[in-house]
């Protein structure tokens, strides 16, 4: 709607008797959003003045149902690169049970998510008030510095109080991992042999396609389980380097019937040390952003990464009680917070780079904050 209506309006503008006829079309492909104008001059044989017929026909991008947005995001204008008639995007989580308005309002899907312990008693009447046909569970329990929970009263808290949601139909996705959470995992799939796994989801940080690849296919391979990925993304600095991580991983996991939906870290604009941020410093897409919201197979005047100090939005500040999020989360969900970069997927090495970063953001965010 919105790249529509700047459309149709010079040409309002310009053409004396115009008829204007819109409809916006869902297709089968895969391709971006594209606009036909088809103008046919026509003479008369009356004495009126010739008529301009300007048919204005927006192709919709059919949305891709597996791709989502990592929303952390802090002005609420920026979900609507996400939900114009180009984007392929389907589904948004925010590491939280509620969703803000912008994102009910913005027609894709919102899933759920418990991130900790915290209030996990009211989960069940959370989830009924929602309507939500699927859960997330503890982001990051194997990471001291995300929701730090043990396989042991990760399983005990299941069985509890996410197993129950079973009987609303509801599907649940085990504790999201972070990279060096396998043995986390196996350790709470022998504790919680009574859960009903629906799928697991996963986090990876590092560089190359090739670390990525692995930890998706070890999963995989030992858990037999459908996988999302609920956080990933390259550590590179090298906009060039992160834009065909990005490129190729998203194609890969397209192409694999297991995984069943993804979400690039993330959707935000930049900060420093950031480069794998979907928006530009002005809440535009680029460059990676056009590729993964847009599906575009070129990209068009993305602004580079800024690598100085910070400018523009903040991104959430990690590992901090409602850094980031006080203005899109309700007061009920302070403490979930993104996990930023940590770690490498073979020996739980931390990106030094991505945490120097985040303490600079969280002193930053708290300095905004209050
Ligand atoms: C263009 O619009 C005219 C007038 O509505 C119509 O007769 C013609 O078939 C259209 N052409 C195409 C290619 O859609
Ligand atoms: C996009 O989201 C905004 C606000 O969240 C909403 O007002 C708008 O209608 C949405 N656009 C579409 C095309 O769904
Ligand atoms: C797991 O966490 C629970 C709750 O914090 C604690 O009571 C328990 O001792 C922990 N178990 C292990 C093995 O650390
Ligand atoms: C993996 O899971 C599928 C379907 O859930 C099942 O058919 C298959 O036998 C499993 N493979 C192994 C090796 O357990
Ligand atoms: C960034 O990566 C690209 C692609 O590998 C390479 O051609 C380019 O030289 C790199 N830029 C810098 C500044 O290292
Ligand atoms: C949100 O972003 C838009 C577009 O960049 C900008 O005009 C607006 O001032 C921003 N709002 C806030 C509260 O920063
Ligand atoms: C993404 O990769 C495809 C090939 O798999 C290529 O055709 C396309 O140009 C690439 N897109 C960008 C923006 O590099």
């Amino acid at each position: 709607m919105l790249f529509l209506s700047t459309f149709v309006f010079p040409l309002l503008l310009s053409v004396a008797a115009t008829t204007t006829n819109t409809s916006a079309t869902k297709t089968t492909s895969s391709v971006a959003a594209s606009t036909t104008t088809n103008t046919t001059a026509a003479k008369t044989t009356s004495s009126v003045a010739a008529s301009t017929t300007t048919t204005t026909t927006t192709t919709t991008a059919k949305p891709n149902p597996k791709r989502g947005l990592a929303y952390a995001a802090t002005n609420a204008t920026d979900i609507l690169k996400a939900n114009s008639t180009a984007s392929v995007a389907s589904w948004v989580y925010t590491w939280s049970l509620n969703p803000p308005d912008n994102i009910v309002e913005s027609g894709l899907e919102f899933i759920p998510m418990q991130w900790g312990a915290a209030d996990i008693e009211n989960l069940a009447v959370t989830m009924k008030g929602l309507g939500a046909k699927t859960l997330l569970a503890f982001n990051e329990p194997d990471f001291d510095q995300q929701s730090n929970i043990n396989a042991s009263y990760a399983a005990q808290l299941w069985m509890q109080y996410i197993e129950p949601l079973k009987a609303d139909g509801i599907r649940l996705g085990a504790p999201a991992i972070s990279s060096s959470g396998r043995d986390w995992l196996t350790d709470f799939m022998n504790e919680c042999s009574q859960c009903t796994i629906d799928f697991i989801p996963f986090h990876w940080y590092g560089d190359g396609v090739g670390g990525f690849t692995d930890y998706l296919y070890q999963l995989h391979g030992q858990f037999n389980k459908t996988l999302w990925v609920t956080e990933w993304a390259e550590t590179s600095t090298n906009d060039t380097v992160v834009l065909d991580f990005l490129n190729s991983t998203v194609a890969m996991l397209d192409s694999l019937d297991w995984v069943e939906r993804y979400a690039w870290f993330g959707y935000f604009r930049p900060n420093d040390g950031s480069h794998y941020n979907l928006l530009d410093v002005n809440g535009n897409l680029n460059a990676a952003g056009q590729v993964y919201i847009d599906a575009a197979t070129k990209v068009v005047n993305a602004l580079p990464n800024p690598t100085g100090s910070g400018t523009g939005d903040l991104a959430p500040a990690p590992n901090t009680a409602g850094g980031g999020y006080t203005t899109v989360s309700p007061a009920s969900d302070v403490g979930p917070t993104p996990a930023f970069a940590t770690q490498t997927p073979s020996g739980g090495r931390r990106v030094a780079g991505d945490v120097a970063w985040g303490s600079l953001l969280f002193a930053v965010a708290m300095a905004f904050i209050w």
